[in-house]
């Protein structure tokens, strides 16, 4: 990190602890990676609606919206996917100080990059979803028809087709969206967020 000359860091008065006590529930990040077509977004939002149901505060940070907007202006280059994640990472860290349980759901194909951003948390706030779905389900699935235009080399740097997919080594949760359905994934994800008292 580049320290600044003449900038200081201001504490606030209200602290991430306050937060929870008066959301009555922790705050933390859930980072899913996968491939892409793998269900990233599909759980995403779906674990949001399960979580405001049961009256917890929660946003989704989602690739392709964050891309929009804020990141605009990033390709898919391994620096480009890197600063894309950089800026995902600090600014969840903002939501997650907030006391919001937030729900990040990005490619994420670099295990360095997945790396750095666990080291912007504390243990046991960084939560790491690997969605593991063999490439062929995935290709076969092709919702936005990327993998189409890949192969006929339309898209250059596609994950799984040009460029790599690191599978994590170590996540917390392993979600096979291969055989388990969207309420079967999501219901993976928040029984461990149970049984590790996050909710
Ligand atoms: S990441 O690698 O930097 O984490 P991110 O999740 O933000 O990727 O964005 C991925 C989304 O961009 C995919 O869901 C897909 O719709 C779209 N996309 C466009 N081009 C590519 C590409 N070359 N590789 C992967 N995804 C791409």
């Amino acid at each position: 990190m580049t320290c600044l000359p003449n900038v200081v860091w201001h504490n606030g008065l209200i602290t991430k602890k306050d937060r929870w006590a008066l959301n009555k529930h922790k705050s933390a990040l859930i980072w899913i990676t996968g491939l892409s077509a793998s269900g990233k977004s599909t759980i995403a939002h779906e674990l949001e609606s399960l979580l405001y149901e049961k009256g917890i505060r929660s946003y989704v940070l989602d690739g392709d919206n964050v891309r929009h907007g804020l990141n605009r202006n990033l390709g898919f280059s391994a620096d480009d996917r890197k600063e894309n994640l950089r800026r995902v990472g600090e600014v969840a860290k903002l939501f997650v100080d907030a006391g919001i349980l937030t729900i990040a759901s990005f490619i994420s194909p670099y295990e360095s990059d997945r790396n750095m951003i666990r080291t912007l948390f504390h243990e046991g706030e960084f939560i790491e979803v690997y969605l593991d779905c063999e490439m062929v389900i995935c290709e076969s699935r092709d919702p936005k028809g990327l993998y189409e235009k890949a192969r006929k080399g339309e898209i250059e740097h596609f994950t799984g087709i040009s460029d790599p997919y690191e599978i994590p080594a170590n996540p917390e949760i392993v979600v096979n969206t291969g055989v388990l359905n969207v309420y079967e994934s999501v219901e993976k994800i928040h029984s461990y967020m149970k049984s590790n008292g996050i909710i």
